[in-house]
């Protein structure tokens, strides 16, 4: 019922969002710079974009050499991350918090999930299937509301719980109710480092100075507390569950 409602959300704005994605600040001078500055050299590597919305990380990654596979859970966004990327891509719809039936194991260097994991509620099977889709060393960079930043503007009361939240985005037309889930620090890194992942990297970022240009207000307030949060994990060579097999 929520994936239903994320969903619908997400075609109803898709076309809006595509237009807004070069210049969205949060997008284009918050999020996209700092999660790219995680992620390692692409030349010649294979990358699965998770929930790649419109394709634009799709084709800033194919403009630097990456071979590139994306998915999102949006019809709509995968018709548009096509319509952006052309042949150079390889784009299908599917949802995040079910099995990669069609990606097989070892067969990626480099994962990204960018603004996306806060829509599943339980991340274990999709850090497993992260990890069984990298190669050995692989690296998973991920981009996430940050959980301080969360609890306070949600004003939860229970931090230590993973929370079905909603708000109301303005920015994309006519106002959409987005569903997602909130959850505590705890719940951002161990379902990596249990399911096969050495956390490396960790940014709190900070807009870029061309933020400020469209959006002074918020380049203020991103300046004295994070709204995202970009991890950089790499692959185990075994996990327990290996070694004990
Ligand atoms: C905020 S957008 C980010 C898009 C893209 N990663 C980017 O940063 O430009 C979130 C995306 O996650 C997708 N999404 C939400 N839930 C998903 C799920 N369960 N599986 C796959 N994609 C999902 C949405 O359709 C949307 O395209």
């Amino acid at each position: 019922m929520i994936k239903k409602k994320i969903l619908q959300a997400y075609e109803e704005m898709a076309e809006r969002y595509n237009e807004l994605i070069e210049h969205k600040p949060h997008n284009a001078y918050y999020d996209r710079p700092n999660t790219l500055s995680l992620i390692p050299e692409v030349r010649g590597k294979a990358i699965l974009d998770a929930a790649c919305g419109p394709g634009k990380y799709a084709e800033i990654l194919i403009s630097q050499g990456a071979t590139l596979t994306g998915f999102d859970l949006s019809p709509k966004m995968i018709r548009l991350a096509q319509e952006r990327n052309g042949d150079s891509g390889r784009f299908f719809v599917h949802d995040l918090s079910t099995p990669f039936k069609t990606l097989d194991d070892e067969s990626f260097d480099i994962v990204l999930c960018a603004l996306a994991l806060h829509y599943v509620e339980d991340w274990t099977q999709t850090i497993k299937e992260f990890r069984r889709v990298l190669k050995p060393k692989g690296h998973l960079v991920i981009s996430i509301e940050h959980p301080f930043f969360e609890y306070n503007y949600f004003k939860s009361k229970k931090y230590f719980e993973i929370e079905h939240v909603k708000c109301t985005w303005k920015g994309f037309g006519k106002p959409i109710e987005v569903n997602s889930y909130r959850r505590p620090l705890h719940e951002c890194l161990l379902p990596l480092t249990e399911n096969g992942f050495y956390i490396d990297s960790l940014l709190e970022p900070k807009p870029t100075k061309e933020f400020e240009n469209y959006d002074p207000k918020h380049y203020k307030e991103l300046n004295a507390f994070p709204a995202f949060m970009c991890i950089r994990g790499v692959r185990k060579l075994r996990t327990l569950e290996t070694i004990f097999k």
